[in-house]
């Protein structure tokens, strides 16, 4: 056997392709199982993958020998090797700087290959077990017999039926410790049977186990367990049904990772075939285009092939020149997934810092990015009881329901139907972090029956008739920092310039169209978003749009600027320290939220992020807003 099957890779989801590869090339004749183990902190997983990769002989020479002088430093109650050293070690290796931390270990017997995802336990790292489980087949959940289905047990359960693991082992562990004792097993497997219902899970596979004496984990049955006439670990996972296979099955899919044009005579597209089977001849639909061609040609590193099935990495010509680049789909052209921009959708959110309903975070999906806001939950579900609360936002390992919107079209699938096509996860546009975790359900009807209406009179022809160019002149700045005046004397001018100007001030604007909302965050967002959208109309109209709005966060003023043509956003800081803001007082607010009045008030108890590259700054300290207005008026000009 190659050395490369050998070889425990434990490395995290992009770096582990690779050697995913040279595995699978080893081991071409055999089928593949993934599956995941879970367990609390005590549960004895790291015995049980030891003793998995021990007795299938997957452990190098020299890992081995240096396993056997540790468990004899450490001393193993009588045992020749304490197991969990090894995976322990392992997984010790590797944690410094990944975040994510998921140990893959490969093993194979006589029967089958497989890769197992090793998350660690505890709560905190349902991002490792989300990573982890979103692959896999199968998930053997641990659960020591001395203590029975725990509030973790039942998180891990729901977690993986969620991520779309349709095969269960419920691993009865620690057996050696209550006298092999059957009613013990039985009672464990009721307790879970009932709650398995409750979530869904409708069939599993229970196995008593002792990973620390082996009972029921390789082939012979246990002595021990007389009572049970069930397979052992390691022959239900030889023999147990891979679902995932049945990917070959579905129709034809191929996210386009990228465009293959070494020269001007070839022109190939290059992805993993999601699910399905190509071949050439057959009919595809690219999407969202939705433009179709036949396939000329499925070439591989290794050469041109006859079919290629869901796993596999190819390279597709088509017969016609048709639009296709990263991010579109290619599809079986009677069978396309669908397009939608808005969803339902189960969002497991992963950061510290709480999902900030309306807030645009990058969205990916397969090898598609666009932005993309959360609305408020419908509701977050209780792991431990399955109810489902109501909730504003989704915190640290929330687990919650709400609607998504992108800014483009999604070539997608439900994630039942489909992971590839139906799994996203969500990026923090700031901080690149991945914050969520999610699952789409469906597209929301309105979505697919509201189209964009092309309209004949463009937005040029709107400027041109008025003979400017369309500008946002985005004030930000505290309450009292002087927006307001400010931008109402750089109207003033620029009508007495004859230009065509409109004015959205927060007071104002506050009492109309926005006057549902409030100042808690979410609020501030929607508050926005709201005014970057009336003002993109605007500048549609050809107007050059004032707007004087504290708007607090980064996020929302570039999410504004993000949604207008290049160089159309001016950002204006009005720079004016709190002391001079709150010492004018001229609403009386600050003195209110001092006295603890007011709540949310922005500079006391509620964040004001400066902007970092402003295009202008301007303040009312040692300018008056007449000169302000002159300095602003001579920066934008000219406006044609
Ligand atoms: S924003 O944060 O959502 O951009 P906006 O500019 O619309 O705020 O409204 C700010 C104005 O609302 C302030 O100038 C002030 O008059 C008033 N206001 C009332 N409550 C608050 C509060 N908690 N924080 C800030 N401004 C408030």
């Amino acid at each position: 056997m190659a050395d490369t099957a050998n070889t425990p890779a434990y490395e995290s989801d992009a770096l582990i392709a690779q050697d995913i590869d040279a595995y699978l090339e080893a081991h071409q004749h055999k089928t593949m199982l993934r599956f995941i183990t879970c367990g609390s902190v005590d549960d004895g997983k790291s015995t049980l993958i030891g003793r998995l990769l021990y007795d299938s002989k997957m452990i190098f020479e020299d890992q081995l020998a240096a396993l056997e002088s540790d468990s004899r430093r450490i001393g193993t109650q009588g045992q020749e090797i304490d197991f969990a050293l090894l995976v322990d070690g392992l997984a010790a290796e590797r944690e410094q700087g990944i975040t994510i931390d998921v140990a893959y270990r490969f093993f194979s017997t006589e029967k089958r290959k497989f890769i197992v995802a090793d998350c660690p336990g505890h709560e905190q790292y349902t991002r490792n077990m989300v990573t982890g489980a979103s692959t896999a087949d199968l998930a053997v959940i641990l659960v020591d017999a001395r203590k029975g289905v725990l509030v973790q047990t039942r998180r891990h359960s729901f977690l993986c039926h969620q991520l779309g693991i349709r095969s269960v082992v419920l691993a009865v562990n620690k057996m050696d410790l209550v006298g092999y004792d059957r009613a013990v097993f039985e009672r464990i497997v009721a307790d879970y049977r009932d709650f398995a219902a409750t979530i869904g899970i409708e069939n599993f596979t229970a196995i008593p186990i002792s990973g620390f004496k082996g009972d029921n984990i390789t082939a012979a049955p246990s002595a021990n367990t007389p009572w049970y006439d069930g397979p052992s670990l390691i022959d239900h996972l030889e023999s147990v049904e891979v679902l995932s296979a049945a990917d070959a099955g579905k129709p034809f899919r191929m996210p386009v990772q990228w465009v293959n044009r070494p020269d001007l005579d070839f022109r190939g597209f290059s992805g993993l075939i999601a699910s399905g089977t190509i071949a050439s001849g057959d009919a595809v639909r690219v999407l969202p285009s939705g433009r179709t061609s036949s396939v000329a040609s499925v070439v591989t590193f290794d050469g041109d092939l006859d079919r290629a099935i869901a796993g596999q990495s190819v390279t597709l010509t088509l017969a016609d020149e048709i639009d296709c680049s990263r991010g579109n789909v290619i599809a079986a052209a009677d069978d396309p997934p669908q397009v939608a921009d808005q969803f339902e959708a189960t969002v497991v959110w992963l950061a510290d810092e709480d999902l900030h309903v309306g807030r645009g975070y990058w969205l990916k999906l397969a090898t598609q990015t666009v932005s993309a806001t959360v609305q408020e939950p419908k509701y977050r579900i209780d792991v431990n009881t399955m109810e489902r609360l109501a909730a504003k936002t989704l915190s640290l390992n929330d687990i919650g329901v709400a609607e998504v919107f992108a800014d483009k079209p999604l070539v997608f699938e439900p994630y039942a139907t489909n992971r590839t096509l139906g799994g996203f996860i969500l990026i923090d546009k700031a901080t690149n972090a991945t914050v969520a975790a999610g699952m789409l359900h469906f597209s929301l009807r309105r979505s697919q029956n509201v189209h964009w209406q092309a309209t004949d009179i463009t937005r040029e022809h709107h400027a041109a008739l008025k003979n400017q160019t369309p500008r946002v002149l985005w004030f930000t700045g505290l309450s009292g920092s002087g927006k307001s005046t400010i931008a109402n004397e750089v109207e003033k001018q620029l009508a007495l310039m004859n230009r065509h100007t409109f004015l959205l001030d927060g007071d104002n604007v506050r009492h109309g169209l926005n006057k549902d909302l409030g100042f808690t965050e979410a609020d501030r967002i929607e508050n926005i978003r709201r005014i970057g959208e009336v003002a993109k109309l605007m500048a549609d109209a050809g107007l050059i749009v004032l707007t004087a709005f504290i708007s607090p966060f980064r996020a929302e003023r570039q999410m504004v600027r993000d949604m207008l043509a290049e160089n159309e956003f001016i950002e204006i800081f009005v720079d004016t320290p709190l002391e001079v803001a709150e010492a004018r007082d001229v609403k009386g607010l600050y003195r209110k939220a001092r006295e603890g009045k007011l709540k949310n008030f922005t500079g006391i108890d509620s964040p004001y992020e400066p902007p970092e590259n402003p295009d202008i700054v301007v303040n009312t300290v040692d300018m008056t807003p007449e000169e302000a207005a002159q300095y602003i008026i001579r920066r934008i000009l000219p406006l044609k």
